[in-house]
């Protein structure tokens, strides 16, 4: 008997825990207690101290208080407190706070002793060397090679090591700031600012547009402007500026396009900020200023896809933003199809159409090594680092819903659709469900000869791999380069008979991503000496051709490898092929000491991530 009540008792206390933690808060990855308070404002007050590395100061929190509660607590990583005050029945005074022990993957909590009689916090503090969001390059890792660079990655959960907030993409709130510089450097960050300020070592900024803590963002460097149109223009280090400039020009055209199909740009300005090579991804979409790799400026604007996405999240993210990283496709997803479409309205529906296969047959690669569970549009990310676990899957399967989407309710039907779910929405998150329902009432309900039902919408959601009736992209340019393929499997060793002269960037990625696996080394001397491969400038066409020389062992290419290695340090187009060279034992030791002699370069996140990639000593075993 008495053993029953235990049981009982047991399972009603678990049972308690666990929907208090669902009520607590929607996103696992925050440690905030939104649901009591909310922050609706934050005034920041920063240093950047390029000699101390570190960002000091004080923030300053607007609270809104959802109900009766004693605290506030914010989400922090690597954060030394130096006081808290609050402002309550319009008083200053000091705070009791407590910092809770450290989690490996959301950081250390910050409780804040505060009632509803208290509207205001300040907090001081600064930043440590560990703060991973935040990269401090010396001159020499900048394109001028004169003055340092600072610069900030929030998402998805790194914001938190800059600035203790309520790190969860479930709220929005406006933010103003005031930046502290050296001298002759500039300060910019994702809201509104005067382009012309004075180089007087302090920086105004307001963001009057609610938005999701991760798209707080902050640059300092020797940054210059160039603009396009009164809205748009590019900011850089005055040495790449006109090429920038040049590569990007048509960024005021794909605002145009994007806002003819889904609805007025939200945000006032519209700029790109290019950032050191160091930059660990390609792009980041922080409202009014998205932060862009160098190692997309071709020289022949064929990488500018990547700026039809970052534009797109403005749409796609940042007006209408995931409530939890588990739904990251709504971000990404519905991005990466806007990102085709704007692609195709600027540079036609063959471009866009090798993008859509290029990016297929990645998705079924990555299939092959990713499990089941991990292959829904829904990512298990629970107890997860969302900033390590990301994947093509919230993006490629993400963009073929919406062309499975196109092609069972037309067009018209999905523009509509989605320009007034970005009205609905605007300057709201949401969640897959809520996504779900909108979608029940506004399309699945509309007429169509192949309708689809929920549960087929389900299996997108959380099956693995994709359902039938899945849109099959195809491109006849790319048919065309299967020919070429066909031609060199019969004659590998004359390959200039090819004709390539007219080939883009994509032409050349498929066909090397589709060539044999196995190469053998004359055929692959030729191969590079007629297409001159190893020292292509094109990251793209680099990262198609690394991996045919790591896996043919074609040493002939690997000094350029470790140059692009110690040049470079966007994930993507280094972390596929260090994973290729700690794979194999003869590259192990290669790869491993040429990542320690780059590591220095690069940013924490990508060091963090490369750091778990090389285990030599365990392949000798
Ligand atoms: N918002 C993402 C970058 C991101 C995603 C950062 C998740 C942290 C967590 C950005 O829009 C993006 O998707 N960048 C891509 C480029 C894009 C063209 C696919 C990248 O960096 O590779
Ligand atoms: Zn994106």
């Amino acid at each position: 008997m008495t053993r029953i009540l235990q049981f009982l008792f047991i399972s009603l206390f678990i049972n308690l825990i666990t929907t208090t933690q669902v009520k607590a808060s929607v996103d696992p990855h925050t440690l905030s207690n939104i649901d009591d308070v909310k922050v609706s404002h934050m005034s920041l007050d920063l240093t950047a101290d390029f000699e101390k590395k570190r960002l000091s100061g004080s923030i300053t929190y607007s609270l809104n208080w959802q109900k009766k509660a004693s605290k506030l607590v914010l989400d922090s990583s690597n954060i030394n407190i130096g006081s808290v005050t609050a402002r309550c029945n319009n008083q200053w005074k000091p705070a009791e706070y407590t910092k809770q022990s450290k989690d490996e993957i959301l950081g250390e909590a910050i409780h804040i002793s505060v009632n509803n009689q208290c509207d205001r916090v300040k907090l001081q503090y600064h930043t440590s060397q560990n703060s991973k969001g935040l990269q401090w390059l010396e001159p020499p890792l900048t394109a001028g090679k004169k003055h340092p660079f600072l610069f900030t990655q929030s998402e998805a959960i790194m914001g938190r090591s800059w600035l203790p907030m309520q790190d969860t993409p479930a709220i929005k709130l406006t933010y103003d700031a005031r930046i502290q510089t050296p001298k002759n450097l500039r300060a910019l960050m994702s809201a509104d600012f005067n382009h012309k300020a004075p180089l007087d070592g302090s920086f105004s900024f307001t963001m009057n547009e609610p938005v999701a803590p991760y798209l707080i963002a902050l640059a300092v460097g020797d940054l210059h402007y160039q603009g396009w149109s009164k809205r748009s223009g590019v900011w850089a280090e005055p040495v790449i500026l006109e090429a920038a400039a040049k590569e990007f020009e048509d960024t005021e055209a794909m605002i145009v396009a994007t806002e003819n199909v889904f609805g007025p740009y939200p945000f006032g300005q519209y700029d790109l900020l290019i950032l050191p090579p160091s930059f660990p991804f390609g792009g980041m979409e922080n409202p009014k200023l998205t932060f862009v790799t160098p190692t997309v400026i071709a020289g022949d604007k064929s990488l500018v896809s990547l700026i039809s996405h970052e534009l797109a999240h403005s749409w796609s993210g940042n007006l209408v933003t995931n409530a939890r990283w588990q739904d990251l496709w709504l971000n990404e997803g519905t991005t990466s199809y806007l990102e085709n479409r704007i692609l195709e309205d600027i540079y036609g529906a063959p471009l866009a159409k090798m993008e859509q296969v290029i990016s297929y047959q990645a998705l079924l690669e990555e299939f092959k090594e990713l499990e089941p569970e991990h292959q829904g549009l829904v990512l298990p990310l629970t107890g997860i680092d969302p900033d390590e676990a990301f994947t093509d899957v919230p993006y490629t399967k993400g963009q073929l819903f919406f062309l499975t989407l196109e092609q069972h309710y037309g067009r018209k039907n999905i523009d509509s659709f989605l320009k007034n779910y970005f009205k609905h929405y605007a300057f709201k998150t949401i969640t897959t469900p809520e996504f779900v329902s909108y979608l029940q009432e506004n399309l699945l309900a509309k007429k169509s000869s192949t309708p689809l039902t929920i549960e087929q919408i389900n299996e997108w959601l959380t099956k693995p791999g994709l359902p039938e009736t899945h849109y099959h992209p195809s491109s006849e340019k790319l048919s065309n380069i299967d020919h070429a393929i066909k031609f060199w499997k019969a004659n590998p060793l004359i390959p200039e008979k090819i004709q390539t002269k007219n080939w883009t960037t994509q032409e050349f990625v498929y066909f090397l991503t589709n060539l044999p696996k196995d190469i053998n080394a004359e055929q692959i001397k030729v191969l590079d000496k007629t297409f001159k491969l190893t020292n292509s400038k094109n990251a793209e066409i680099s990262l198609a051709w690394f991996p045919i020389t790591i896996h043919n062992d074609y040493r002939a290419s690997f000094a350029a490898l470790a140059e692009h290695f110690k040049t470079i340090g966007r994930r993507r187009l280094i972390v596929p092929l260090y994973k290729m060279l700690a794979k194999n034992p003869s590259q192990c030791e290669w790869g491993a000491s040429t990542y320690q002699q780059a590591r220095s370069s690069y940013h924490p996140l990508t060091q963090s991530t490369i750091d778990k990639v090389f285990d030599c000593k365990s392949q000798e075993l």
